[in-house]
């Protein structure tokens, strides 16, 4: 394999961008248009001296049928779009824009001297839980379909794909589908050209999971896997191992409860050996089901301890990752808490124990019932800016009772929205998604603004329309983080 074994050599000639990682903030590629590449995974190629990140392309309005994206970036923030890797095929019996070609991995192939994807290839009802195959002469395709597959005669669900850096041998990980003999996920060796599976190393037995991915440090295997709630989030759990083909462990819970892994489910992960330090990330996605084509990214550093053999997920709003060296470090930002806010219409400071202040600024509603944040210090220049807020929603709203947690089957809405307005000019009205916490849960979400130069900014924010509500999430505080050099 001449994927990450020799990172380290390659990266040294690729200059640092000075580009900040921004967890669930509206990424967009080098033309502007949103990262479109979901439920994906990220492949390093020597020749390039590039990464290159293959998603599902989501249309619009639709749910399947937009084949698979690819990115290309040599800093893992920046990235150039370069159309469809896999395009659907009208009528096509396996690639057609009514099949589902759902988490696409790329590996590259020595033996065969070809980029080979591989992914979950379905009808759309899910009847079929094959695994396909299409190969390309270069990372960015386009990819020529090759085969649909049922992997050693199973059926296979939710795909990962595994390459282990120290003998370059690549394993695909799948669920087996939700049916009663199937809720287990597979971990099989692929053979050595990567053109089809040989045998099962390791079967994870009726956890009922899915969206795998491992990890590979030095001395352990970290597989990480999410419940099923569909598109929902939930705890991502971990197991470890120090062999492939196991004892592996007991699963546990990698990131803090109750913030539903961040919002985010599991599905890639990917080690960056630097000069200095090797980082490990977590490749998440934060699916948006009311419109999923809007769905965002969550890629967190994990943190492992070999001794204390734990794996956990820290939250950095913004940070700063050094392909090269490996390094990463949270950038610094200035908080703005709910003495610096000024209410207006109903909006108002309401006791919250859990709040940094001890209050919340919670009644925002519509375009009257506001809360401004003032005298905030920006730069000139697009900066991030992280709006730590509580939506008790819980999943259930509108015509559900609330104190229904994850209430599923109903009408569930995933997000408020929050209108956010710079130093009041109401002609650029920012869109700010405040995804379900839970009460007494904050997290945040970026938006990246610009403010002027000096210490007077205001920073007004309302309620927005989500299909149901004009209802604003309550805020606790807010962060300015520095622009990008
Ligand atoms: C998908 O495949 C299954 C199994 O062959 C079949 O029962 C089902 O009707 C198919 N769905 C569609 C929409 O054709
Ligand atoms: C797939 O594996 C499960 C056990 O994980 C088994 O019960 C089932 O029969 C297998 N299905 C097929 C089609 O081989
Ligand atoms: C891959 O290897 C298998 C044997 O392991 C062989 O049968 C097959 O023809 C090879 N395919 C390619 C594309 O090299
Ligand atoms: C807020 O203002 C916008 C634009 O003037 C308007 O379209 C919208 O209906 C208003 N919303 C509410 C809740 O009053």
């Amino acid at each position: 394999m001449r994927g990450l074994q020799t990172l380290s050599t390659v990266l040294l000639a690729v200059a640092a961008q000075g580009k900040y990682i921004v967890p669930g903030g509206r990424w967009r590629d080098t033309e502007g248009n949103l990262v479109n590449a979901h439920a994906g995974g990220v492949t390093f190629d020597e020749k390039s001296g590039k990464f290159w990140w293959f998603g599902e392309h989501k249309i619009e309005g639709q749910e399947e049928g937009g084949g698979v994206s690819v990115y290309s970036s040599e800093d893992l923030a920046t990235w150039e779009a370069h159309g469809l890797a896999l395009e659907p095929i009208e009528g096509h019996e396996y690639i057609s824009p009514e099949n589902v070609i759902q988490r696409p991995k790329v590996v590259y192939s020595e033996e065969a001297d070809q980029w080979h994807m591989w992914w979950h290839a379905d009808n759309s009802t899910y009847g079929w839980l094959l695994q396909g195959l299409a190969t390309s002469d270069n990372p960015a395709g386009p990819y020529t379909f090759v085969d649909a597959t049922a992997p050693l005669g199973n059926w296979s669900q939710d795909f990962g794909l595994f390459t282990d850096y120290k003998d370059g041998r690549s394993y695909a990980l799948y669920s087996n589908g939700d049916s009663v003999e199937g809720r287990d996920i597979y971990l099989s060796r692929f053979n050595d050209n990567v053109t089809a599976l040989e045998d099962v190393v390791h079967r994870f037995p009726k956890f009922d999971l899915e969206a795998p991915t491992i990890i590979q440090t030095e001395k352990s295997y970290w597989a990480l896997m999410s419940h099923k709630t569909g598109y929902r989030p939930n705890n991502v759990v971990a197991f470890r191992a120090d062999s492939l083909d196991g004892p592996w462990s007991q699963p546990w819970i990698v990131a803090p409860l109750n913030t539903r892994t961040f919002n985010s489910q599991s599905g890639f992960s990917l080690r960056i050996k630097g000069t200095k330090k090797t980082t490990y990330l977590y490749m998440g996605d934060q699916w948006d089901s009311n419109s999923l084509w809007e769905s965002r990214y969550i890629w967190l550093p994990m943190e492992i301890d070999e001794r204390k053999k734990t794996l956990e997920l820290a939250w950095h709003d913004v940070y700063d990752l050094n392909v090269k060296t490996g390094e990463w470090k949270p950038v610094k930002g200035k908080t703005y808490t709910t003495g610096k806010a000024k209410t207006n219409g109903e909006a108002y400071k309401q006791e919250a124990n859990f709040a940094t202040d001890g209050v919340i600024l919670t009644g925002i509603y519509g375009n009257d019932s506001t809360v401004t944040f003032e005298g905030i210090e920006g730069t000139g220049k697009p900066q991030w800016v992280s709006f730590y807020y509580q939506n008790i929603d819980d999943m259930g709203f509108g015509d559900q009772p609330q104190g229904s947690p994850d209430r599923i089957g109903g009408p569930w809405q995933l997000r408020r929205i929050s209108s956010v307005v710079v130093n009041g000019k109401t002609e650029n009205v920012e869109t700010l998604y405040q995804r379900d916490s839970h009460k007494g849960i904050i997290l945040s979400t970026p938006l990246q603004l610009t403010l002027e130069k000096g210490r007077r900014n205001t920073i007004t924010v309302g309620g927005l329309y989500n299909g149901v509500d004009y209802k604003g999430a309550d805020l606790d505080r807010i962060v300015v983080y520095p622009s990008e050099k």
